[in-house]
């Protein structure tokens, strides 16, 4: 891969357990030409980065991992790509909406000092609460809302296949879903539009068994959180943020679940909120709008309402 041609900065605000990895995986593409790794913490990003690098060899890529700690943002300038990854993650019997007020804080603070190094950039945000903590960004970034979007949808698809697959003894690839909404109690996962090997998921499975499936896919994230008892998933997560970044900075144009600005998409306007959306070097091209069944539309209504509400909260914190 030494001949490849590279290209692009990312900068990974946050060096905990979900950034750490996506700068793993951003590098192990060997896209970019250099991952930023940054944190308030002093010494851990730097760390984490020269470790990161000392792989190379073994793993074959040439991409550089900087990190930047103490809360500087010298060496982020003009990044083409930024994973907002800074942020409490919960613990178990919490929701993601408990982090609201810490996380806002933080995410208000990290957005500004991006607007300012890195006016240009496509931010992709992760911290929690996601729906809420993405109309922050693009808030107090002032960027275009197509230029702002979150993950989420990315992750809980992944999880609502892996559990399709599970529960069928298939392989993963053989196995299409989606889900849409909040990333939350409001999620919608969306069993119309799921496959196995082309043929629908209602006609391989029972309805109870789906049902069991949905429930799961909701409470993917506490049922991790569950088990490890201290902090969140991050193997999974980071995999997403990765995707999503690299569809940017290749300008791929894939259509991919992500928390989007929807303009008038499903009936719904004003409010940022898990769809389908086809990702470019711009951020989003555009919302693309799928059939939904009459019951999944209305849960993404429902999910509309109650991240607007929370969306609107959040300018004042
Ligand atoms: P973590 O605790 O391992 O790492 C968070 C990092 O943020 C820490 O290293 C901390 O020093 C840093 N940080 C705090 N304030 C900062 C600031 N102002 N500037 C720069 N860095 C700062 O947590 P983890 O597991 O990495 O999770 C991070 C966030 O991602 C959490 O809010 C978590 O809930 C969220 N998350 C979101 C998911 C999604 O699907 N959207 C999935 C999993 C986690
Ligand atoms: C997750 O879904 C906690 O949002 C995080 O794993």
């Amino acid at each position: 891969m030494a001949d490849r041609a590279r290209n692009g900065k990312v900068t990974v605000v946050g060096a905990g357990f979900y950034g750490s990895t996506t700068a793993l995986r951003l590098a192990e593409y060997d896209l970019f030409e250099t991952v930023v790794l940054t944190d308030i913490v002093e010494g851990k990003p730097e760390g984490l980065a020269l470790d990161i690098n000392q792989s190379r060899p073994i793993e074959g890529f040439e991409t550089r991992v900087v990190g930047v700690g103490g809360g500087s943002y010298a060496g982020t300038e003009g990044s083409d790509v930024v994973v907002i990854t800074a942020g409490l993650p919960r613990k178990p019997g919490m929701s993601r909406m408990d982090l609201i007020e810490t996380n806002a804080g933080i995410v208000r603070q990290v957005a500004e000092n991006v607007a300012q190094t890195s006016p240009d950039a496509v931010v992709i945000v992760v911290s929690n609460p996601l729906d809420e903590m993405t109309a922050l960004a693009q808030l107090a970034t002032g960027f275009p809302k197509a230029r702002v979007m979150g993950q989420a949808g990315m992750l809980d698809t992944a999880r609502f296949s892996n559990n399709v697959a599970e529960e069928l003894g298939v392989p993963v690839a053989s196995v299409r879903t989606l889900t849409l909404g909040s990333h939350g109690d409001t999620m919608v996962p969306v069993p119309s539009r799921c496959t196995v090997d082309g043929t629908s998921l209602a006609d391989v499975l029972p309805a109870d068994r789906i049902a069991h499936l949905v429930d799961r896919t909701r409470n993917g994230g506490a049922e991790v959180v569950a088990l490890l008892k201290t902090g969140s998933a991050y193997y999974a997560p980071s995999a997403a943020a990765a995707r999503m970044a690299r569809a940017v900075i290749c300008d791929s144009g894939a259509v991919m679940p992500v928390c989007a600005w929807v303009d008038g998409e499903y009936g719904i306007a004003g409010v940022y909120l898990g769809v389908e959306a086809e990702i470019g070097r711009e951020g989003v091209r555009k919302v693309v709008e799928g059939d939904l069944s009459d019951s999944e539309l209305a849960g993404l209504r429902e999910a509309a309402e109650a991240v607007r509400a929370k969306q609107a909260d959040v300018a004042d914190l």
